[in-house]
């Protein structure tokens, strides 16, 4: 790591004067500069790329129950600033080094009468974005508070177009919805990230937020009738408090992502770069792994998480999946419906759930001892149905008795909408309990796969164990088929929506496409699917990154299969990412070069459009000679009515040649590319 702080603009202190009420701060490059500024009293930020607006003079400030606005009579008290520029390595990633290159600048007000609280707010400006936050000193007048709006704005200079999913269902608190697509302006109440697009199609502008540790998680209140600004929207406690808390405190960090083409949007290291480095010492333990679980056979039917005749996490069935995995080079078994709680209904039942006993068809020391000896990874489940008491009362003897018995990765689950005191899902109250349970994880050695998740905030910068989410529409949705499942268009949106935010345990690899097999009878047209074709299957474990990659069919789907080969080979830990080309809810081609290897990986998907790409692979070692392996939509292939063919080809090609690719409607195309032995 290297470290370069540019001494010449370091900490130069700005007296405080009526006279430098605006006050501005670009990125290293010039081009994106956030400006500071009073107006009456009251506090505005906005921000311009090449000296375009993007956004409009914005209000900055916050509402409190039992204490006056922090908004209003504010004078300016000190400036400071600082750059950075340093360059860290990822225990794993989309990237292996990521470069944290930005101008910070510290806006320091007080009010000009009494209460006289304080605060400041902080700008780091990037080259691929802003992020700013709230930093409130420990002072006389502001201790506890309770805050019952952030002000927070986001006045969009242009009516852009945005893809994003609703958050205002009421009762609701989910991220597992289909995308839609409209001007801001007639936007109602959206989770982050939103990824916008200037109408002239010229920057790319995405909001979320970082670091979230100790806070409400932030959804956007829509602009509808009101201008196109957006305004930040705390989850909220069943009184309707966002966060309680006391001086001193810092905010997540509120994050604007911009980039001049959408396949500059991605790999995303914008909120990386505002969370703290890990806390970790040793994360050699912490491992990107391929794995199979007793899983997809719950949701399309023919097992049980519950007890009975269906049981799938017997001890047999696990040995079975752990054979699997040893004898196809994947490094885990998730098994899912071991422990008690699961009979009767498991949503309502959430304090039923035990986390150490299992089902007497199920010996855990027995099959963890098995997968041990395969050098394998048994995954435990830990469903809570967002029971966080149930959870938290017994989780020092459930990590315990796994650390006990070598087990060190985790799936856990929090199906609920509110919790059982009727807070929101994403509200204060579950923010701190996830990040408990990761702690706690870290404590004991244990990776995490979260399903259910709050939004991905770059806690894995901090906690590297903190690997992978769901937080999303996955596959899961296509065994169960409400609303048909996922359309087409669907993975080609969460690339530059959802995955900006982080990885995601999306479940990538059904074979069965018309989930026939498994079943065994042929499917009713009505009846839930998948809707791609099987090679587009096998590109999104290169789309939709992820440190710990589902091989999500039912083991017996893969075999016979020679596509299955390319799940085999793909890598899961990547030191460079190139987005090659994309268009929101079209398509989506990215090339990856493995993590301490020399091969690189390409996946391409398309909606329910045919489309062809013509990709130059100037990416790879000049003057080396490979081998491409490619995964194709077979002939006639289609989504709709002949899904399964895969052609599989061979070709020699160096860095002066060039990929016709030929996606079938619905389709993908997945390719490695190693070197010639
Ligand atoms: C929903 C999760 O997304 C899924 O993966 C899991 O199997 C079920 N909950 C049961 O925990
Ligand atoms: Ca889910």
């Amino acid at each position: 790591m290297w470290k370069l702080y540019v001494t010449a603009a370091a900490l130069i202190a700005a007296p405080p004067s009526a006279a430098q009420a605006q006050v501005g701060v670009s990125s290293p490059d010039r081009r994106n500069q956030a400006t500071v500024e009073l107006r009456e009293g009251k506090l505005f930020y906005g921000l311009r790329r090449d000296g375009r607006l993007l956004l409009l003079p914005s209000q900055l400030g916050f509402e409190f129950r039992s204490a006056p606005a922090l908004r209003d009579g504010l004078r300016l008290v000190d400036t400071a600033r600082t750059s950075v520029d340093e360059t860290w390595t990822q225990p794993w990633g989309e990237v292996a080094r990521v470069r944290d290159h930005h101008n910070e600048l510290r806006v320091t007000l007080a009010e000009a009468a009494p209460p006289n609280r304080q605060f400041t707010v902080v700008f780091r400006v990037f080259n691929d974005g802003v992020g700013f936050r709230y930093e409130v000193p420990d002072q006389p007048n502001l201790k506890d508070f309770e805050i019952t709006e952030e002000l927070t704005e986001f006045a969009m200079a242009n009516d852009a177009r945005a893809w994003w999913i609703p958050s205002n269902r009421p009762r609701l608190d989910r991220s597992e919805m289909l995308y839609s697509s409209s001007p801001v302006s007639v936007m109602d109440s959206v989770q982050t990230p939103v990824t916008m697009e200037t109408r002239d199609g010229r920057t790319f502008i995405v909001i979320h937020e970082a670091n979230l540790v100790d806070y409400a998680r932030m959804n956007l209140r829509g602009a509808r009738m009101e201008n196109r600004t957006l305004r930040a929207a705390l989850a909220p406690y069943a009184d309707g408090i966002k966060v309680r808390g006391h001086t001193p405190f810092v905010t997540p960090w509120r994050t604007i992502q911009l980039a001049d083409r959408v396949t500059d949007l991605a790999p995303s290291v914008l909120g990386l770069n505002l969370n703290p480095p890990s806390v970790i010492q040793d994360p050699s333990w912490i491992k990107p792994m391929k794995y199979v679980g007793i899983w997809w056979g719950m949701h399309i039917g023919t097992m049980t998480w519950s007890s009975g005749p269906k049981h799938g996490a017997t001890t047999a069935n696990a040995k079975r999946y752990i054979d699997f995995a040893a004898a196809n080079g994947l490094g885990g078994v998730l098994v899912e419906g071991w422990n008690v709680g699961w009979d009767g209904d498991w949503i309502q039942n959430r304090n039923a759930f035990s986390f150490t006993q299992a089902y007497p068809d199920y010996d855990l020391a027995e099959v963890a001892r098995y997968a041990h000896q395969k050098n394998i990874k048994l995954i435990v489940h830990n469903e809570t149905s967002g029971g966080i008491d149930n959870y938290e009362r017994q989780m020092d003897s459930a990590f315990a008795l796994y650390h006990s018995l070598g087990l060190d990765a985790i799936k856990s689950g929090y199906v609920t909408d509110l919790t059982s005191e009727g807070h929101s899902h994403h509200g204060q109250v579950m923010v701190r309990h996830y990040r408990h349970v990761i702690e706690k994880a870290a404590q004991y050695g244990i990776m995490l796969d979260v399903h259910e998740p709050i939004h991905d905030t770059g806690e894995r910068r901090t906690y590297p164990n903190m690997m992978s989410r769901e937080g999303a529409r996955g596959q899961e949705y296509n065994a169960w088929g409400g609303e048909g499942g996922n359309p087409p268009e669907h993975e080609t949106i969460l690339f530059f929506t959802r995955l900006l935010a982080g990885p995601m345990d999306f479940t990538p690899g059904i074979f069965d496409i018309l989930i026939e097999r498994g079943t065994g009878r042929p499917r009713r047209p009505e009846e839930p699917r998948v809707r791609t074709t099987l090679a587009k299957q096998l590109a999104l474990y290169v789309v939709l990154y992820s440190p710990l990659q589902m091989a999500a069919d039912l083991p017996e789907n893969y075999e016979h299969q020679p596509a299955f080969q390319f799940i085999r080979d793909v890598a899961v830990d990547w030191d460079t990412t190139r987005v090659l080309a994309g268009k929101i809810g079209d398509y989506v081609v990215v090339a990856r070069r493995e993590r301490n290897g020399p091969s690189w990986f390409v996946g391409a998907i398309t909606d329910e459009e045919g489309r062809t790409f013509d990709i130059p692979l100037s990416f790879l070692t000049p003057g080396r000679r490979y081998v491409a392996e490619i995964y194709a939509d077979g002939p006639r292939a289609n989504w709709l009515t002949n899904p399964l063919p895969v052609a599989i080809s061979r070709r020699p090609v160096t860095a002066a040649s060039r990929l016709h690719l030929v996606l079938a409607p619905g389709g993908g195309q997945a390719i490695r590319i190693r070197p010639a032995r």
